[in-house]
């Protein structure tokens, strides 16, 4: 394929977006293992937990002393999600390398997620951006449901090119669009994607796909095509988000890893180390996960004939 990127950048969000939705409290001490193995691979994005209310996710409570715990080498970004300036700040004495502010592009899946609507979220983010600046933390922000909406099903795409408009206008120095329940498609994803890039080609822009409908690594194509460089993932293939019916794993760090490597795309990533990482998850969460490469190896190994 003529014109794909690359390089690419992973960020990972397992340790975030795959355990938050889980029932089981996930160990302090190996969330903390798993951040640390993660960020040996050679990731430079990671998105290792997030500061919310404890009540509306039990999962991060941990979130302080997660951060108060991970290693940190040279040129790795620790950067938790947020909802509320209550989290920002909370983040920010976490020593946060960057925040990540979360909103949707529909008002009854941000209702459900974060209790406000999306303009009072956007009035939040207002007051997170200057307060992020004075510490010197860059601010990325994530739209959930940019692709469709389980309660409310299309979001247009003028609808997500103003609330990327605004937060553009209110600072943010990134944009991550998130189909949050694995509705989109690739035909889909190019259009959204061509359609904003164009329109604000400096901008760095990321995609964040969940593979319930088995769409994630077509739509990673999809977006590798309009030159979208930044891709979300997990590990393993876990993910969920409890206030979004249905909604399952991200798409696959390792999958997706192994297929920008196959495609002579570079990640700087080290294909073992995450499928071990995998491995590992699926030991401390007890089960099998969704991830395919962890199974099946890379296409690159050899079996005795
Ligand atoms: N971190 C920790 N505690 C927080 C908090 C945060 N970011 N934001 C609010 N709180 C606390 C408040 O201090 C208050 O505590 P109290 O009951 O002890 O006084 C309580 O939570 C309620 O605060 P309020 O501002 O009324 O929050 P809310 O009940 O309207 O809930 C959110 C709003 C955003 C805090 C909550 O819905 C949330 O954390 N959502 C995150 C959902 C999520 O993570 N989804 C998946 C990722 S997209
Ligand atoms: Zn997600």
């Amino acid at each position: 394929m003529m014109g794909l990127p690359q390089v690419v950048t992973m960020r990972e969000v397992g340790t975030r977006d795959g355990i938050q939705s889980l029932g089981a409290f996930v160990p302090t001490e190996q969330k903390i293992e798993m951040a640390n193995a993660l960020a040996r691979t050679g990731l430079t994005r990671i998105e290792v937990t997030s500061f919310v209310s404890p009540k509306a996710v039990p999962q991060m409570a941990d979130a302080a002393v997660v951060m108060g715990a991970i290693e940190r080498p040279p040129g790795l970004s620790w950067e938790p999600l947020v909802p509320n300036l209550v989290g920002a700040r909370r983040a920010l004495e976490a020593r946060s390398d960057r925040l990540v502010v979360v909103l949707a592009a529909s008002d009854t899946f941000n209702l459900k997620n974060i209790k406000m609507t999306v303009d009072d979220s956007l009035t939040g983010i207002a007051q997170i951006i200057p307060v992020a600046r004075e510490a010197g933390v860059p601010v990325s922000a994530g739209i959930a449901t940019s692709f469709g909406c389980p309660y409310e099903g299309d979001v247009p795409e003028v609808r997500v090119q103003e609330i990327v408009g605004r937060l553009l206008e209110l600072g943010v120095d990134e944009v991550g669009l998130a189909d949050t329940t694995g509705m989109a498609n690739p035909v889909q994803v190019e259009r959204m994607l061509g359609g904003i890039r164009s329109r604000w080609p400096e901008v760095p822009f990321g995609l964040h796909f969940h593979n319930t409908r088995g769409m994630g690594l077509a739509n990673v194509v999809a977006g590798l095509r309009t030159g979208v460089q930044i891709y979300d993932a997990s590990i393993g293939g876990i993910g969920g988000c409890p206030f979004a019916p249905k909604a399952t794993g991200n798409v696959s760090t390792e999958d997706v890893v192994h297929m920008l490597h196959e495609m002579g795309i570079e990640t700087g990533l080290d294909l073992d180390a995450l499928i071990r990482c995998a491995q590992r998850m699926s030991e401390i969460l007890g089960r099998d996960l969704p991830g395919q490469v962890m199974k099946a190896g890379p296409v690159g190994i050899r079996h005795a004939a």
